[in-house]
């Protein structure tokens, strides 16, 4: 009786760590621009894990966000990782420029990367986790002779471009796909869910395994954005 309690308690303790782990990325498309260093540190001082920041080009999205001087701005004040979305084509001409700037994750497109494999070993050499981003119609099965290289999936839950746009509901099934997926082949890559993320749907996409979850209007929108934050992180933890 007691062994069993013991591996019960054991057990217990691991599955909560496991979900303590869930991250909360605000995504700095919706901040403020004229007020960029207040909503930084808002950031730094709330519950927040990661600093999500959206690179568009205007060709590979039909949207430009910004570039690298606001990024570097970013990154002198920003004390939280950097995890920097990149929706643009040939996204290898810019691996180790965005490395000098303070990125600590690196997402490409896998729409945008004709040699993807390539892609993502240039972003480790350059000391960052690599990521790779599947728009909605992109099925998971594309990564299956590369996940096990990948330190993060980022699932986009809308179509990239644009803040403020309804989650798109195929996501779940994708999300459930790709953690079989990984635990069939124990890759270490983490789940992050892109696009629509409030607290209606923040449950549901951890319970279906995703690990990282980016949200702009929903945090930066709100009244409050430090509460929407830390409300977002109980709902997930
Ligand atoms: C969309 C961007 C998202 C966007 C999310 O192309 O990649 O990161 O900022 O914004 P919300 O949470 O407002 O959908
Ligand atoms: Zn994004």
């Amino acid at each position: 009786m007691r062994v069993f309690l013991f591996l019960y308690c054991t057990f217990a303790a691991q599955t909560q760590l496991l979900k303590m782990n869930k991250r909360i990325a605000p995504s700095i498309l919706a901040a403020d621009f004229g007020n960029l260093q207040r909503d930084v540190e808002m950031v730094n001082h709330s519950e927040a894990d990661w600093f999500h920041i959206d690179i568009m080009d205007g060709v590979f999205v039909p949207n430009i966000s910004f570039g690298m001087p606001v990024l570097k701005a970013i990154a002198t004040h920003a004390k939280k990782t950097i995890d920097v979305h990149l929706m643009i084509v040939d996204p290898d001409r810019y691996v180790k420029t965005f490395a000098d700037l303070g990125a600590d994750v690196l997402t490409v497109h896998y729409e945008a990367c004709t040699h993807l494999h390539r892609t993502i070993q240039a972003i480790k050499a350059n000391g960052m986790k690599a990521g790779v981003a599947l728009n909605p119609h992109t099925p998971i099965t594309v990564l299956e002779d590369i996940i096990q290289d990948l330190d993060l999936v980022c699932i986009m839950s809308v179509n990239p471009g644009f803040g403020g746009q309804s989650f798109i509901e195929n996501t779940y099934k994708k999300v459930t796909q790709l953690k079989t997926l990984i635990e069939k082949t124990s890759a270490p890559t983490l789940i992050e869910i892109d696009g629509g993320v409030t607290n209606k749907n923040g449950k549901a996409l951890v319970d279906a395994g995703a690990d990282v979850l980016v949200a702009g209007s929903f945090v930066f929108k709100s009244e409050n954005p430090t509460e929407t934050i830390a409300d977002l992180k109980s709902i997930c933890n």
